[in-house]
């Protein structure tokens, strides 16, 4: 597929499904996520929120083993996380000094009655799902008036991979204003070459 004839239209079929999380997580595939080589991309995030919000409630939505948590102010901020796979929420829990975790998928969870987030995070899990554009838009209305989405995607080698694809779509969006842009950035890992596109939306 070229790049100039992508479209998101094509994203449910031609993007790349990837993994069994579940049986990943239970081999600790993803153990190197709580490695100083992923710093960059947490920290990052965790600034933005530090910086643009006084306090309240954050969603981490695809949040693995809840290894964001430990960037985040928890004496400002209460943190609650999702994910699909069970393994990673039963370690999550264990990590979790304050807050709550639980097993959904981002496609349906639902914020509980009355409560609204200060900032829904998808660090590095949105763009493992069918339709992530109309997520961002549900979650959207999940948020506070001043709340934030923050989307953290990794920029595979090939243009074609899921990160630097829906990046491109994001970019567009926020063109066509579907999205606002607050900011966006890149954190980079130079001793482990890694690159993530931050995303800082409303
Ligand atoms: C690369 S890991 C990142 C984990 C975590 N956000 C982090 O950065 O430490 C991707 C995560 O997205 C979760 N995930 C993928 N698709 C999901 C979905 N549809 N609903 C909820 N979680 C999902 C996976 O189970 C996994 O924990």
């Amino acid at each position: 597929m070229g790049e100039d004839v992508d479209s998101y239209q094509t994203w449910r079929s031609t993007y790349n499904k990837g993994k069994d999380w579940e049986a990943t997580f239970q081999r600790g595939q993803w153990n190197y996520l709580d490695e100083v080589g992923e710093l960059p991309r947490y920290a990052v995030i965790a600034g933005y929120i530090h910086k643009l919000l006084p306090g309240g409630d954050v969603l981490d939505a695809g949040c693995g083993e809840a290894v964001f948590s430990q960037y985040l102010d928890l004496e400002r901020f209460r943190y609650t996380g999702i994910d699909l796979s069970p393994t990673a929420i039963e370690r999550a829990g264990r990590r979790l000094r304050r807050g709550t975790v639980r097993v959904s998928s981002i496609e349906e969870f639902s914020a509980p009655a009355g409560e609204r987030y200060c900032a829904v995070v998808f660090n590095e899990s949105i763009q493992f799902t069918d339709t992530p554009l109309e997520s961002i838009d549900r979650y959207r209305e999940f948020l506070t008036p001043e709340g934030l989405i923050v989307i953290s995607l990794f920029r595979t080698a090939d243009e074609r991979g899921n990160g630097p694809r829906l990046a491109r779509f994001l970019v567009t969006e926020c063109e066509n204003w579907r999205y606002s842009l607050v900011d966006r950035c890149e954190a980079v890992s130079v001793s482990h070459s890694r690159v993530w596109e931050i995303f800082v939306l409303r």
